[in-house]
C-alpha cells in the first residue's frame, strides 16, 4: 500500500514515543468518538489512518507501549450508550431509487403489470418531498405519547422519546387518534437554524456540524434531553406503522388525516393522476428546491390507493408501491493526494482515489473509487477512451462525482491546473500483501493476484470464514488453528477441500500431528471426527461457507431456498454468465453516461446506452432467462448475482469449490417453519388468474413461504388453475396432485 510520508519510530527514545504516543491515542479517540457517535466527523480518513498507522508503529516497536495500546483493536467507537433499544412493531423500511424519467417509466409499468393493469387504466400518485434527515417513529397508546425511536437496522432502533418530547411539532396528546397509532416522519434541521447553531458553536469554540442532517442527528442523539431542546429540530409526518384501525383508503387523505391530528405534512405534497403529473411536480420541486430553506434530496412517489399498497406489498428491505425519484448527481474539485490498492478476498487489486477531503452535496468525501488501471490512464474496459483520453496523476486536480449512496467516483481532470510535481501513477505489477505477481488476463479489466490461496490476505481468511460458526463450524478448527495448518509445511491446509483430505494425508498425518504441542491422540481423533461430522452439510452452509463477495448468510439461504441442489445452481449460474457479463457492461456504460449527464448538465440517457450496451453481447434467452431468474430472487439481485457469476467462472476458485464439492454432500435446506397453511409447500398456477396477476400471486406464495414452480411434477403440491388451464392440470390430475380454483387458493391463503 503506498504510505506518504513513512514514518520511522526507531529514530526515537521512549519518552519522546511515549509523548507521541499518547497524544495520537487521544487523537483517535476523539476522532471515532466524532465519527460514531456525534455524527460529526473531524479529520479525514487519510488523517486518521496515517495516524492508525504511527500509532501501530509506535505499539509494535516499544514493548511497554504496545502493552497499553487501546486504540488498536477499535474499530470505531461503541453504539451511542445510554439509549434503550426499541424494536419496532413493524420494520421500518427505506425505498428504491430512480435516478431519470425512465426509471419512474418504468416502475410504473413494473406497478402496472403486477396489478394487472393496462397501459391506459387510472393509477394515481401522491408525490411528496423526500426530506433529508433521519427518519423517527412515534407511538401513541390511546392518544399519548408512549415512545419514538430512531429507525436503526430497520428491526430495532434507539429509544430517543425524551429527545422527541422536546420537538414542538411532535404532540404529545392527540385528541382523535385510533388506539394504537405509530407515525413515521423526518426529524430535520432548517437551513437557517442549522447557521445560527453553527455560529453559536463556533463562537463558544465548540464543534460545527457539516451539514443539517448531521446537525439533526447528532441534537436527536444527545443524552441529555435539554441539549436536544435547545437545538431547534423539526418534524414531518409521512407514513405510519402499526394502526389500530386504518387512517384514510388513500396516501393522500392519511397525510391529510395526519394533519388533522396535530402534525406537520410537507406542504409540496400532491395528488397526481398521471406520469406527466408527477414529473412536472418533480421539476416543480427542483425548481423551489433552493429556496425552501432545508435540505430535500428528491421526491417520493407513492401508489395513492391504500389497497393497491396492500396488495403490492414489501421486498425485503423496499415497499414495492413507493420510489424515490433522486435529484441530480453533485460535482466537486479536488486535489488527489494519494492512490492505495485494497487486495480483495478474491485477489482483485482495486485502486482506491484518496483525495483532500471536499464537501460533495453536503457530504465530506476523501476516497473515491478508480475502478481499475485502465481507468487509471483514461480507458475503459473495452479500450476506448474516457475523460478524453487524460490519465490520472497524484497531485492532479479532479472531479468528484457522487449522486446519493453511490460510492464516489472521479470524472474528470483538470489538466490546466497540473502541477510540475504531479507524480504519474504506476500500476503496482505484484500484490501489496503478498509480493506475487499480479497478472491481468486477456479481456479482464482487473488485475489480479496471482497468490491465489497462497496469498494470505486471501486464503487465510477465506479459510477462517470457511470453518467459522455460521459455515461449517468445525469443532477443533478455528481462527488459531486454521493459521497454525497454513504455515505447516508438511501438513498444509490451503483450501477448504484440503480439510477433507487432512485424515488420509500419504497416512501419516496422525504421527505428523502428533509431533505438535497440544496434539495427541485423542485431540487428533476428535478433529478427523468433528470433520467427517461435516461431510454433510445444508446447502445454505456449503454456499455462505465459500466466502464469495456478498453471499452473506442471508443471500446463501435464498439461494438454497430457491435452487434446492448444489448442482441446479452451478448449472444456473454458469448458463446465466453472458447476460451477466452484459449487466456489468451496460452498468459501466450507465455510469459513463451518468458521468457525461451531469458534466453537461442535462439529464442522463441511461435507458439508451444500456441498451446499447447489452445489445453488443450475444445473449440467448438461456442465459437471460437463468440471470433473470437468478437476480429476481428476492434479496440477491445484480451486485450479488455478478460476483456470484465472477466466482463461478474464475478458473482457479472454481477449481477449488468443485475439489471440495467432490468430498460434501448437501442437505437441501428447511423451509421456513410458518404458520401458513402452504408453508414449505411446491405451488404451479396455470391458466388465467382474474384476482391477481402472475407476478402478484408468485409474490403472496412465496411471503407465505411456498415455492413457486413452472412446471408440474412430482413435487408439486398444490395446483392452482384458472380457466384455460390445459396440459398442466392433465399432467396434476394423473399424478394425483391437489387441484384448487383461484377461488379455493384464495381461500386456502386468507388471512395467513
Ligand atoms: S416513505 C415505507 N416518504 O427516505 C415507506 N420516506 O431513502 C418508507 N424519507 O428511510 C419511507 N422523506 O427516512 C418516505 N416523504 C417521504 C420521505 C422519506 C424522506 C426518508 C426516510 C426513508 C428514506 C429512504
Amino acid at each position: 500500500m503506498t504510505q506518504p510520508g513513512d514514518f520511522d519510530p526507531t529514530s526515537l527514545t521512549l519518552d519522546d514515543a511515549r509523548r507521541l504516543f499518547e497524544q495520537l491515542q487521544e487523537d483517535l479517540r476523539l476522532a471515532d468518538l466524532a465519527y460514531h457517535q456525534n455524527d460529526a466527523p473531524e479529520i479525514s480518513d487519510a488523517e486518521y489512518d496515517a495516524k492508525k498507522r504511527q500509532y501501530r508503529a509506535l505499539a509494535d516497536n516499544f514493548a511497554p507501549l504496545a502493552a497499553e495500546a487501546t486504540q488498536l483493536n477499535s474499530v470505531g467507537a461503541p453504539a451511542a450508550a445510554g439509549f434503550g433499544k426499541i424494536t419496532h412493531a413493524i420494520r421500518m423500511m427505506s425505498l428504491g431509487n430512480a435516478f431519470d424519467d425512465g426509471d419512474v417509466v418504468d416502475f410504473d409499468k413494473g406497478l402496472r403489470k403486477y396489478l394487472g393493469l393496462g397501459a391506459t387504466a387510472p393509477l394515481a400518485y401522491t408525490a411528496e418531498p423526500k426530506i433529508d434527515g433521519l427518519s423517527l417513529s412515534l407511538r401513541y397508546e390511546n392518544g399519548i405519547l408512549k415512545h419514538a425511536a430512531t429507525r436503526g437496522d430497520g428491526e430495532t432502533g434507539e429509544n430517543v422519546t425524551a429527545n422527541a418530547r422536546t420537538i414542538a411539532d411532535i404532540p404529545q396528546e392527540i385528541a382523535n387518534a385510533p388506539a394504537v397509532l405509530e407515525v413515521r416522519g423526518e426529524v430535520y434541521m432548517s437551513h437557517s437554524d442549522f447557521e445560527a447553531l453553527n455560529q453559536r458553536h463556533a463562537a463558544q469554540g465548540g464543534k460545527t456540524f457539516a451539514n443539517p442532517r448531521n446537525a439533526a442527528a447528532g441534537s436527536l442523539r444527545q443524552l441529555d434531553p435539554e441539549i436536544t431542546r435547545a437545538r431547534p429540530l423539526r418534524f414531518f409526518a409521512y407514513s405510519w406503522g402499526e394502526l389500530s384501525e386504518a387512517l384514510a383508503s388513500t396516501q393522500f387523505a392519511a397525510l391529510q388525516r395526519l394533519r388533522d391530528m396535530g402534525f406537520q405534512t410537507n406542504p409540496l405534497t400532491q395528488h397526481c393522476e398521471t406520469l406527466p403529473e408527477l414529473i412536472a411536480h418533480y421539476r416543480k420541486i427542483e425548481e423551489q428546491r433552493a429556496t425552501l430553506g432545508y435540505d430535500i434530496d428528491g421526491v417520493v412517489y407513492k401508489v395513492d390507493s391504500l389497497d393497491l399498497q396492500a396488495r403490492l406489498g414489501f421486498r425485503s428491505t423496499t415497499p414495492r408501491w413507493a420510489i424515490a425519484h433522486k435529484f441530480p448527481a453533485e460535482l466537486a474539485w479536488t486535489r488527489l493526494e494519494g492512490i492505495d490498492i485494497q487486495v480483495g478476498r478474491t485477489g482483485a487489486l482495486s485502486p482506491v482515489a484518496r483525495l483532500h477531503p471536499v464537501t460533495v452535496g453536503g457530504v465530506v468525501v476523501s476516497n473515491a473509487t478508480l475502478h481499475n488501471e485502465d481507468y487509471i490512464v483514461g480507458l475503459d474496459s473495452k479500450g476506448e477512451e474516457i475523460r478524453g483520453g487524460k490519465d490520472i496523476r497524484i497531485g492532479d486536480w479532479v472531479q468528484v462525482y457522487r449522486a446519493g449512496d453511490v460510492i464516489p467516483k472521479i470524472a474528470d481532470v483538470d489538466l490546466s491546473k497540473r502541477p510540475d510535481d504531479s507524480t504519474l501513477y504506476t500500476f503496482p505489477t505484484h500484490c501489496p500483501e503478498c509480493d506475487s505477481l499480479a497478472v491481468r488476463e486477456e479481456g479482464d479489466a482487473v488485475r489480479r493476484c496471482t497468490g491465489g490461496l497462497i496469498c494470505p490476505a486471501q486464503a487465510v481468511e477465506k479459510l477462517k470464514h470457511f470453518v467459522s460458526r455460521k459455515a461449517f463450524d468445525i469443532d477443533g478448527l478455528g481462527a488459531k488453528q486454521i493459521e497454525m495448518f497454513y504455515n505447516d509445511p508438511t501438513l498444509p491446509i490451503k483450501t477448504p477441500a484440503d480439510i477433507f483430505t487432512l485424515q488420509t494425508r500419504d497416512g501419516a498425518t496422525l504421527a505428523r500431528l502428533k509431533n505438535r504441542e497440544g496434539w495427541g491422540d485423542t485431540s487428533a481423533n476428535n478433529l478427523f471426527a468433528a470433520i467427517d461430522a461435516k461431510r454433510t452439510i445444508p446447502l445454505a452452509r456449503l454456499i455462505f461457507g465459500l466466502g464469495i463477495r456478498h453471499v452473506g448468510e442471508v443471500g446463501a439461504r435464498d439461494l438454497a431456498l430457491h435452487y434446492l441442489d448444489w448442482d441446479v445452481i452451478a448449472r444456473a449460474v454458469d448458463a446465466a454468465r453472458p447476460a451477466a457479463l452484459a449487466h456489468r457492461a451496460a452498468d459501466e456504460a450507465e455510469d459513463a453516461e451518468r458521468i457525461a449527464a451531469a458534466q453537461a448538465g442535462r439529464r442522463a440517457r441511461i435507458k439508451e446506452v444500456r441498451d446499447k450496451a447489452i445489445a453488443t453481447y450475444a445473449v440467448d434467452d438461456q442465459a437471460r432467462s437463468a440471470w433473470e431468474d437468478l437476480t429476481g430472487i428476492d434479496g440477491i439481485g445484480a451486485t450479488l448475482g455478478l460476483s456470484l457469476s465472477d466466482a463461478f467462472a474464475n478458473p482457479d476458485e472454481r477449481g477449488a469449490i468443485d475439489a471440495l464439492r467432490a468430498h460434501l454432500t448437501t442437505l437441501p435446506p428447511e423451509v421456513p417453519t410458518q404458520s401458513s397453511p402452504v408453508a414449505g409447500k411446491t405451488v404451479v398456477f396455470t391458466g388465467t388468474l382474474e384476482k391477481l396477476t402472475r407476478a402478484e400471486a408468485k409474490a403472496r406464495a412465496e411471503s407465505l413461504g411456498a415455492k413457486v414452480a413452472g412446471s408440474v411434477s412430482k413435487k408439486t403440491d398444490i395446483l392452482v388453475a384458472g380457466p384455460g388451464a390445459g396440459s398442466k392440470e392433465q399432467k396434476a390430475r394423473d399424478l394425483g396432485i391437489q387441484i384448487v380454483d383461484e377461488d379455493g387458493w384464495l381461500a386456502m391463503i386468507e388471512g395467513a
